[in-house]
């Protein structure tokens, strides 16, 4: 009881207001806490009480080796774009935030308004600009720079992920078969990359999937022709923006500096691979990687077309990797470029002192495997997940793996590791329950109201099941494909008439 009073007096010391009143009362709190730690740590070393068994998640190894004299950065802007190990990132600052109770820039349903350009009224809970204080925005949106800037403060730190092109449009292929005219009407993704032209149409909605997707997320025209000036000219804007892009294919060494440029403990930046999808025994081009993963959710489901039903044939020749790349030009021009920058920032950190650091960083994820999953961390499908809760959302197509809590963990390792392997749309829920505790809301239990939704995280669908039509939808909320966006237009109000309060 008293710790949820104190838990909600935080939350709205952080989340509701602007200004040095809120900064004076954060350092009042944390000097109070500070000093009661110490006073803790005093009595029960005088007193030789047995200290509490420690849980592995306050052993020295959770901090990792020193940040120097920084402080955490927690205004952050993370763009997260598709198919690029993003959702592991986002887990990441969903489990920092949450644990320091930070106030997120929440999209009303699960993503921002993608694929239309960014609009600041698509967060929960917005007030006109920087009316309240949000910390983190991270779920998926296409980038509009003067937009996020009437979310997000000044001082936010902006940094994204990007992809190799070629190993982009797997992915991309798998998941939006269904979606993309240009991928549905190509065979296999072979054909597709043989003659992109003779697929693609540039103004069919939803083809942006199959040209440039990067170059198109960092809101860009993914239909212009490439020339190097226009290459250079999207470069030079996501660098006035963007202090740090981090490379898929460099993961954990991205997690380094990642962890290093916001001044976060290595447990911060420690992850399981969420999202895996099942393994296929036909040995279709590599791609079975772990974040590579959750293809096609419910996406292939969309017009009962056939042909969906089949795992789509990825396999490619080099040659045509090759081609992949020149048809995505302007995003093979933003990964070279941006791997190279990556490179030179690797370079001025140290290589010796990145290598002990990606070290430390696996040896982590290990340990923490060991602790927190059952049977080793072997992922297992989703149905034999006991706790509903923590299964992953399931595509028609593919089977996404999910993990269990080894039994018998003490509250707070329980805690911690339960935040790591939460999947992204039921942590989702949880936040925004976390932050709108409304009673109406709080009928549905979090983690429960994505049973009645039918979406695709990484995609566009967000549709109502059919057995509960009534009440809540609104008349004219529609998303930009026609399907219903969600709106608990009791909620919208209470928030607005609570604010009005204080
Ligand atoms: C898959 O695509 C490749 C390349 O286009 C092709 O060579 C191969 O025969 C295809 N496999 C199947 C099973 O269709
Ligand atoms: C790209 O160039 C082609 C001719 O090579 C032209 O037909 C097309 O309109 C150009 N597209 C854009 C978006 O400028
Ligand atoms: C990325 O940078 C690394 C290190 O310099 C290099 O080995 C690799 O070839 C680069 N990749 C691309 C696609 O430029
Ligand atoms: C752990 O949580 C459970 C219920 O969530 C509670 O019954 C139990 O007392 C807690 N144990 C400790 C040590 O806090
Ligand atoms: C919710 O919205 C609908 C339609 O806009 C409206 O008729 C209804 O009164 C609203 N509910 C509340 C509680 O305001």
């Amino acid at each position: 009881m008293v710790f949820r009073r104190t838990a909600r007096m935080l939350r709205r010391l952080i989340c509701g207001r602007l200004g040095p009143v809120w900064l004076w009362k954060a350092l009042l709190l944390f000097i109070v806490i500070a000093f009661a730690g110490q006073l803790m740590g005093i009595i029960f070393n005088r007193s030789s009480v047995q200290p509490a068994p420690q849980s592995i998640f306050s052993s020295p190894d959770a901090q990792g080796p020193p940040l120097g004299s920084c402080q955490p950065h927690t205004h952050i802007m993370f763009l997260k774009t598709h198919k690029t190990a993003s959702s592991t990132v986002l887990n990441m600052l969903y489990r920092f935030g949450d644990e320091h109770n930070l106030c997120f820039a929440l999209p009303l349903a699960y993503q921002l308004g993608y694929p239309l350009p960014f609009n600041a009224h698509r967060v929960k809970g917005y007030r006109g600009p920087r009316a309240i204080e949000f910390h983190i925005m991270g779920n998926h949106m296409r980038f509009n720079k003067p937009e996020v800037e009437k979310v997000m403060p000044s001082d936010t730190f902006y940094f994204s992920i990007i992809r190799d092109p070629a190993a982009l449009a797997e992915s991309s292929f798998a998941y939006y078969k269904a979606v993309a005219p240009a991928f549905r009407k190509a065979k296999g993704l072979g054909d597709f990359a043989d003659d992109p032209k003779k697929y693609y149409d540039p103004h069919l909605r939803n083809n942006h999937y199959a040209k440039n997707l990067l170059w198109f997320d960092f809101g860009l025209d993914h239909n212009a022709n490439f020339s190097l000036a226009l290459a250079r000219a999207g470069e030079d804007l996501i660098r006035q923006t963007f202090k740090l892009i981090l490379v898929s294919e460099y993961f954990d060494q991205s997690m380094i500096l990642l962890r290093h440029a916001l001044c976060w403990p290595l447990d911060a930046v420690v992850s399981f691979s969420l999202n895996a999808r099942q393994q296929r025994p036909s040995g279709n081009g590599g791609i079975s990687g772990s974040w590579v993963g959750k293809a096609a959710a419910g996406v292939g489901l969309k017009g009962g077309n056939k042909q969906s039903k089949v795992p789509p044939n990825l396999s490619l020749t080099e040659n045509q990797r090759e081609k992949l790349r020149q048809w995505n030009a302007l995003d093979w021009y933003l990964y070279r470029a941006f791997n190279k920058t990556f490179w030179e920032d690797v370079d001025r950190f140290g290589h010796t002192q990145m290598e002990r650091e990606v070290a430390l960083l696996r040896m982590r994820r290990e340990d923490l495997a060991r602790v927190c999953l059952r049977d080793g961390g072997k992922p297992i499908e989703a149905q034999r997940i006991r706790d509903k809760n923590i299964r992953p959302f399931q595509s028609g197509l593919v089977k996404i793996l999910g993990y269990e809590l080894q039994p018998g963990l003490d509250n707070i390792t329980r805690t911690s590791c339960m935040r790591m392997i939460r999947p992204e749309i039921q942590y989702k829920d949880l936040l925004d329950f976390k932050q709108f505790p409304e009673p109406s809301v709080a009928q549905v239990p979090p983690g429960q109201q994505n049973q009645v939704l039918m979406v695709a995280v990484g995609g566009t669908f967000l549709r109502q099941d059919s057995s509960r039509k009534r009440g809540t939808l609104e008349d004219g909320m529609k998303d930009w494909d026609g399907s219903h966006l969600f709106r608990r237009n009791q909620t919208m109000i209470r928030v607005h008439e609570k604010r009005k309060f204080r």
